[in-house]
């Protein structure tokens, strides 16, 4: 049995785990997070480094992924259900909190990056997909190469300014037109980034439904995709 698959991707802070989790309470769907399973593979890398006395910011100077993907099986990393949603496990201890601090944010991007780490992360996606539950899953890939079958393709977009201003809200900043100008300039380059990178650039697919979010309300946006997604799923 396969479930349902709603896909939503879009760049840097462009909403899409909120969106997706928002999506996925109002149809009844579970919402995947596949950058979380990105976050724990770098978290095992950097506590495997520490572990080995090695201790480095970037953990693939010191160890090759093959070592990190076969620590991450023996050390039990995984995605477990957990309400709407699913949680982040690693040595049958609960580690969300831990894939979203500091040294693992700094440490993604490059463990994203490799090609066999995008290839097991893909292969958990869609063992727990045809496990059979319903799902709203988000990220860079999911709509072009993870589900390329999924029954809707959503991909958020907003301007630059608009994404920058919501990431200094979330973070409670204060908004100052320089502090402003600094994020909106390094979302701009981590959009260059993304989108021409060799590994899984970022692009839309050709079947998506593009959003541009740049004025609308989070609740708007939730809205639309509910909207979207509701004749694909109700019976009749
Ligand atoms: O969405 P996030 O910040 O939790 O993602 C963490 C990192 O993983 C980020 O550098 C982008 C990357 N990522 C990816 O390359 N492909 C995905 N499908 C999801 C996340």
């Amino acid at each position: 049995m396969k479930g349902a698959v709603i896909a939503i991707d879009g760049p840097a802070a462009s909403g899409k785990s909120s969106t997706a989790r928002a999506v996925a309470e109002a149809l009844g769907f579970a919402h995947l997070d596949s950058g979380a399973l990105y976050r724990g593979v770098t978290l095992v890398a950097l506590r495997e480094a520490a572990r080995r006395g090695l201790r480095r910011e970037d953990p693939l100077q010191v160890l090759d992924p093959e070592t990190i993907l076969r620590t991450a099986e023996d050390r039990g990393l995984m995605l477990q259900p957990d309400g709407a949603g699913f949680a982040a496990y690693l040595e049958g201890e609960p580690v969300d909190a831990e894939i979203r601090a500091g040294p693992v944010t700094a440490a993604v991007s490059a463990v994203s990056a490799v090609p066999v780490v995008r290839e097991w992360v893909n292969s958990r996606l869609r063992a727990m997909v045809r496990i059979g539950r319903d799902v709203v899953v988000d990220g860079r890939d999911i709509g072009t190469v993870v589900f390329p079958d999924a029954d809707l393709k959503v991909f958020l977009t907003a301007a630059p300014e608009a994404r920058a201003r919501r990431r200094l809200s979330q973070r409670g900043a204060a908004h100052d037109p320089a502090l402003l100008g600094a994020e909106t300039e390094a979302l701009a380059a981590r959009d260059h980034a993304d989108s021409t990178r060799a590994v899984a650039p970022l692009r839309v697919a050709d079947d998506a439904v593009r959003l541009d979010t740049t004025s609308l309300s989070f609740e708007d946006q939730v809205t639309r995709i509910v909207a979207l997604a509701r004749p694909r799923f109700s019976p009749g």
